[in-house]
């Protein structure tokens, strides 16, 4: 009997993912996360978040309203998509509460309506509710200043991408033999519990998508079944924006991208391109070895309804927790800037190197050159 290779191919593309490491010239040419994007006053990525936004009240709205706004006036090239879902929760009084979930998608041009099963994605991930308790909470690291850093990598892989499609194109692409990668920021709603965290109490966006895309199947034959599938790499950023983190590697099966996002760290700090001078590394654990400890599984949080389903999970949360964690102080005050700004580019530049941006990073230089020309 003989396995047509047409059967095969698919299969194996999923295996090898092109991945470049980008080089000094392109880590030094992603955008910096600006004291405009991120001051907590007026900062236009961070500061609209930094108010209390509990599930179904206006907050909630607010928050909601500046991530759509921001896709549709800086982004247009990104597909919006809700996934919503409703709940009654122990504080409820019965009444239904409406979690909304926020899916924004870069897929490659070429990608036509009905083959969204041949892209498989990086999917970068926080939550945007804030906890009902103690009042006025806010939760700037829990999780504002995760989903500030998740606009600040689309906002700075954009044009970056455009240009790298563009030039597949004009060389072909759409033929089926390269990799088909797509970028999504996924905004979970409900993440904390209303009153005490318990399996039902918690989590009510992260499940309700999680069953979802369980459900929806793509087209039979597709290389990705679902969009469950369809995400390669599901990265959760939780509980960040404190000095001095401490992010250790908490799964086996993808150490590996770990150790890819801690050598992008490195590089960037040689490179001086952070602004944070901690005492180590935000991920300092790049060469731990299988008889380690790995803590994942401790830790619950959103990851958890897509890691029973297959989902491979990178977690990028402090531990020890903030000092602020589930307190008043959580608030934007409470951030250490720096680190919130070395944490967006550090992402991006994963993100980039993921999306095999190399060679399509503008450098400074040129991007000051085209500003001088539109000056003249
Ligand atoms: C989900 O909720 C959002 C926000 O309330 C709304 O704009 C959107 O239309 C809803 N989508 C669906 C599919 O019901
Ligand atoms: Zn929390």
């Amino acid at each position: 009997m003989k396995l047509s290779a047409f059967f095969l191919l698919p299969a194996l593309l999923r295996e090898c993912i092109a991945y470049t490491a980008l080089s000094d010239t392109s880590l030094r040419a992603l955008p910096p996360a600006t004291d405009s994007d991120f001051n907590i006053k007026d900062g236009k990525l961070l500061a609209p978040i930094l108010i209390p936004r509990v599930p179904g009240t206006p907050g909630s709205e607010k928050v909601l309203k500046h991530f759509i706004d921001f896709f549709t006036n800086n982004l247009p090239e990104w597909r919006l998509s809700f996934q919503n879902s409703s709940s009654t929760t122990p504080t409820s009084h019965g009444k239904e509460i409406p979690f909304v979930n926020l899916i924004a998608t870069r897929d490659p041009p070429w990608i036509l309506d009905g083959h969204e099963g041949e892209v498989g994605r990086l999917a970068l991930v926080a939550h945007y509710d804030s906890k009902l308790t103690p009042t006025g909470f806010i939760g700037a690291t829990d999780s504002a200043a995760p989903c500030a850093m998740l606009l600040h990598v689309a906002q700075s892989l954009d044009a970056s991408l455009t240009k790298k499609w563009a030039s597949m194109e004009a060389e072909g692409a759409g033929s089926g033999l390269e990799d088909h990668k797509g970028l999504q920021i996924i905004l979970l709603d409900g993440e904390e519990a209303f009153q005490t965290w318990t399996h039902t109490d918690s989590l009510y966006g992260a499940r309700a998508l999680a069953e979802e895309w369980e459900d929806t199947m793509h087209p039979a034959m597709s290389t990705y079944k679902n969009p469950l599938d369809s995400i390669d790499l599901f990265v959760l950023l939780d509980l960040l924006g404190s000095a001095e983190p401490t992010v250790p590697s908490y799964f086996r099966t993808t150490h590996w991208a770990y150790q890819l996002l801690a050598s992008v760290e490195e590089r960037l700090r040689a490179a001086k391109v952070l602004a944070s001078s901690p005492k180590k590394s935000f991920l300092p654990e790049a060469e731990k070895d299988e008889s380690c400890r790995w803590l994942g599984g401790y830790i619950e949080d959103d990851h958890l309804p897509f890691m029973a389903r297959g989902v491979e999970i990178l977690h990028l949360i402090a531990s020890p927790f903030p000092h602020v964690w589930h307190t008043k102080d959580d608030d934007g005050e409470h951030l250490d800037i720096p680190t919130v700004q070395d944490w967006a580019v550090i992402t991006a530049g994963f993100a980039a190197e993921w999306m095999d941006l190399e060679g399509f990073l503008e450098s400074k230089s040129e991007r000051r050159w085209e500003e001088e020309k539109s000056e003249l």
